[in-house]
C-alpha cells in the first residue's frame, strides 16, 4: 500500500512519461532484451532495432498499461485483471522476469529524469511496480 506521498511521487514521475509511452516502453524492451537476453525468448516476433515498428507498438502498450495503474493505484487488482489473466494463463510469462523488468524501468527513469528522479521517487516507483508485477502474477496457482 503506498502512502499520500508515495503515490503524488508516482503520479508526479508519470506526468513526465505521460505522452512519451512509444519511445519510453522501446527504450525499456531494448535494455530488458540486451541486459538479460533470456527474456527476448517470450518476444521472438520483435526485433533489436529501437525504431522498429513492433518494438515502439509494444512498448506504447506496456506503458499505456503502467499509465492505468497510475490511474488506478487504488485499486490495481481491478484495473489490471485482464492483464494478469494474459500474462499468467495465456502467455505463461514466468514471474522471475518481473523484477529483471522493474530494475530495467528504473534505469530508464533515472537516464531520463537524472537528478528529477530522486531517491525518494526511485522508492516510490519501485513499490509501484512492485505491485503491479504482484496482480501480474498472481493468477498463477
Ligand atoms: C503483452 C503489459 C510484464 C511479456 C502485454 C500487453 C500489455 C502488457 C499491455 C499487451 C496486451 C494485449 O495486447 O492485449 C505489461 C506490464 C508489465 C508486463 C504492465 C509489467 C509491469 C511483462 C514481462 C514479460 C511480458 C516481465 C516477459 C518478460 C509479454 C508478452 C506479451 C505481453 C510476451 C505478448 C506480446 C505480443 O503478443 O506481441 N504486456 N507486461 N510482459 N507481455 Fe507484458
Amino acid at each position: 500500500m503506498l502512502s499520500a506521498q508515495e503515490r503524488a511521487r508516482v503520479a508526479q514521475v508519470w506526468d513526465l512519461i505521460a505522452g512519451h509511452e512509444a519511445s519510453f516502453g522501446a527504450e525499456l524492451l531494448l535494455r530488458l532484451f540486451t541486459v538479460y537476453p533470456s527474456t527476448k525468448s517470450y518476444f521472438k516476433h520483435l526485433g533489436f532495432c529501437p525504431d522498429e515498428t513492433q518494438l515502439l507498438t509494444h512498448g506504447q502498450r506496456m506503458l499505456e498499461a503502467v499509465g492505468v495503474a497510475v490511474q488506478h493505484m487504488d485499486n490495481l487488482r481491478a484495473a489490471l485483471s485482464p492483464l494478469a489473466d494474459l500474462h499468467a494463463q495465456v502467455l505463461r510469462v514466468d514471474p522471475s522476469n518481473f523484477p529483471l523488468l522493474i530494475q530495467c524501468f528504473q534505469v530508464v527513469l533515472a537516464s531520463h529524469l537524472q537528478g528529477e528522479f530522486t531517491v525518494e521517487m526511485q522508492a516510490a516507483w519501485d513499490k509501484f511496480l512492485t505491485g503491479v508485477a504482484v496482480v501480474l502474477t498472481e493468477k498463477y496457482r
